[in-house]
């Protein structure tokens, strides 16, 4: 498979001459570069087959030239994951990055994702009622309707379509602002700005977008302060603590922004992502369309194969021993979920797509107290939305030959760019 649209970028060539023994871990074999693109977007870059050989901890080099420490093994990973001496401060000296992205957001006010206990754990504890398994559960008719009318859509216009832009990013994009209380109206703009801040490589590009998805939002938030209106979490969060102030205008600004640019990107990646895998593993397609039963299982091994959030990133704040090596205070920590929800002495033969074995325990949803929020929404999303297209659209097939298709390049979340499909 050939996908031009991930080539190297050599606008942003790593400036290997920069790497110094303050800014990553000591000697060993030589660095791989971290990330890199997939040559098959549900199998992990070819690049990183020799890091499954260095378990549990690699040392990779970033796009800055800064070299970091890659974990690679599972037991690790989950341990590390959980470690409070581990920082996701982004305002750090020497936080790693592993994009020119993360470099221009570095300022920003966070939230959630990039601020540590306590402050994170007072944020998390606003948000998490809404999250519950619970609360998923009871959306389930909602997300049913709003699938339903997507594929109505589909039907109504005949085929072929691009599942990405027909299917894929519209119903989780409609299921965060009716969940949050946005205006799917606005969902054109407030989608390209969150495609901008996730995927530009351009500084400055990425920080027009931030600005205007905190101005979108600081101006919702001001128009439900004015005026109570709908019942969405972002109402509540108003209602509840801003205006009691407890939570101040900036913070809230910042939370809105996790939940809806975190609340529709990575879920479509995975639907289209998911969808895709499918397709090309016609067995396995054949087997959930017989029993949708195991649509749960399918949906966990395909967060499992696919790890779309691929490089999450901390700091170490002191020194943490792991498996007889030390992470010095200040090194850069980087966490392959592709590598790690692949480690053989967890998932025997790994790159297989097996829903009958457990894929219990992966890291697709991170581990720990920054583990996704929304992953009960987003696994009831996945099943509704895979198990629909299925029963709905029995010859769901791809529209394109392989070589065709496109997908994100590999310093992003990983999903298909486009996914032409006829039935
Ligand atoms: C299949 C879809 C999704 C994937 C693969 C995914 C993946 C992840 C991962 C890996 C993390 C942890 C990052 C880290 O530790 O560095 C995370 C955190 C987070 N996710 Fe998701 N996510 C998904 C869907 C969602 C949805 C639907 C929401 C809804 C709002 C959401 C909201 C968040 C938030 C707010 C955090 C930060 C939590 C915290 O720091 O306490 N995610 N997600």
């Amino acid at each position: 498979m050939t996908d031009t649209t991930n080539a190297p970028d050599l606008t942003n060539p790593p400036d290997l001459t920069s790497a110094t023994a303050a800014a990553g871990p000591g000697p060993g074999p030589a660095p791989v570069a971290f990330p890199q693109d997939r040559t098959c977007p549900y199998q992990p870059p070819p690049g990183y087959a020799s890091l499954r050989d260095s378990r549990p901890l690699a040392r990779v080099t970033l796009y800055d030239g800064r070299v970091a420490w890659l974990v690679t093994g599972h037991e690790a990973a989950r341990a590390l994951l959980a470690d409070p001496r581990l920082s996701t401060d982004r305002t750090r000296p020497g936080y790693p990055a592993t994009s020119p992205r993360f470099t221009a957001l570095r300022d920003s006010r966070a939230a959630l994702l990039n601020v540590d206990d306590p402050e994170h754990h007072a944020q998390r504890r606003l948000l998490v009622a809404d999250f519950t398994l619970k609360r998923a559960t009871a959306l389930r008719p909602a997300i049913r309707r709003i699938v339903d009318e997507r594929i109505d859509a589909m039907l109504a216009q005949g085929p072929p379509a691009d599942l990405v832009n027909a299917f894929a990013l519209p119903v989780p994009s409609t299921v965060i602002c009716e969940l949050l209380g946005v205006p799917y109206a606005d969902h054109e703009f407030f989608e390209e700005q969150s495609r901008r801040l996730l995927r530009s490589r351009a500084p400055e590009e990425v920080r027009v977008a931030r600005d205007r998805l905190h101005a979108y939002l600081g101006a919702l938030i001001d128009r439900k302060l004015a005026a109570p209106s709908g019942d969405g979490v972002l109402d509540a969060l108003v209602h509840e603590q801003v205006r009691e102030g407890a939570v101040d205008r900036e913070e809230a600004i910042a939370l809105a922004t996790i939940l809806l640019v975190a609340g529709h990107e990575t879920t479509a990646n995975m639907i289209s992502l998911g969808t895709y895998t499918l397709l090309r593993h016609p067995e396995r397609l054949a087997e959930l369309r017989a029993d949708p039963s195991q649509l749960p299982a399918a949906v966990e091994e395909l967060m499992r194969l696919l790890s779309i959030a691929d490089g999450l990133l901390r700091q170490a704040t002191e020194d943490v021993e792991v498996a007889g090596t030390t992470i010095r205070a200040g090194e850069g920590v980087v966490f392959s979920t592709s590598v790690i929800n692949r480690d053989d002495d967890v998932y025997p033969e790994p790159d297989t797509l097996d829903w009958h074995r457990s894929a219990r325990h992966h890291v697709a949803f991170g581990f720990g107290v920054h583990q996704c929020l929304g992953q009960n929404l987003a696994r009831a999303e996945l099943e509704i939305a895979l198990g629909a297209l299925l029963e709905r659209l029995p010859g769901l097939r791809p529209a394109v030959p392989d070589d065709e298709v496109r997908w994100k390049p590999g310093d992003t979340i990983q999903g298909m760019l486009e996914l032409p499909v006829t039935w």
